[in-house]
């Protein structure tokens, strides 16, 4: 038998390591922890305890702020180039098609069961979760620990459905970690408890065409490869 399979609607995560996050992570949070509001003033009702978060401009300002902003500036350009990349091996393109527009993005310090209630965001395509500080987040015991859940409603569990057994998937933050994930997934961060903050950059981005390059054109050639024959 010939079969051939189209994968529709699949969703991807993608796990980026920065090596340099060592050098860079002391300076990331004394910006951070500069950075923090006085109060949540955005989906307060979803987040809780002891949660703080900073400006919804973490990025933007910290480029603008030039050598104070230098840590932060340089988890923004590893997170463009790890958004860049995800999303060309989502799309079938090429890096130079595409530029990646950064949106909001904040910080979330977390310590005394701080946690944020499951969201998604609206308003973009690709978001993205970078950790600067860990601390004790683990599965067992749970703490601090994203979970993200199906966009899936199926509830038939059988032999057939098995690959959609899970309903949730928990992603553990570890220190120079960039998580990126389609804008529609619901998550979550659950309580957080430590000696250490836990510390996370959230943003989101959108992918405009490049202006440079002829963006249909591109499509026609990359569309050869949207069927891959299995059998
Ligand atoms: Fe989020």
């Amino acid at each position: 038998m010939t079969c051939e399979v189209f994968d529709y609607w699949t969703t991807s995560f993608y796990m980026a390591e920065n090596e340099n996050h060592d050098e860079i992570k002391q300076e990331a949070l004394d910006y951070i922890y500069n950075s923090l509001e006085s109060e949540i003033v955005v989906a307060p009702r979803a987040k809780g305890e002891g949660l703080r978060e900073t400006n919804f401009e973490l990025f933007h300002r910290a480029k603008e702020a030039d050598t104070a902003g230098y840590g932060v500036g340089l988890i923004y350009d590893f997170c463009i180039k790890g958004v860049a990349t995800a999303v060309c091996h989502k799309n079938k393109i090429s890096v130079d098609e595409i530029s990646v527009k950064m949106l909001d993005s904040w910080a979330h310090v977390s310590n005394d069961y701080g946690y944020h209630d499951a969201h998604n965001h609206p308003n973009c395509s690709w978001c993205g979760i970078y950790c600067v500080q860990a601390g004790e987040s683990s599965s067992e015991p749970l703490n601090g620990i994203n979970r993200f859940y199906s966009p899936l409603n199926s509830t038939t569990i059988d032999s057939g459905s098995g690959y959609l057994a899970t309903n949730s998937n928990d992603y553990v933050p570890k220190d120079g970690i960039l998580i990126v994930f389609p804008s529609y997934l619901m998550h979550s961060a659950l309580p957080y408890s430590g000696k250490n903050d836990r510390v996370v950059i959230s943003f989101n981005t959108i992918i405009e065409e490049n202006p440079l390059t002829d963006y249909k054109e591109s499509m026609k050639k990359y569309a050869e490869v949207l069927t891959v024959k299995v059998i």
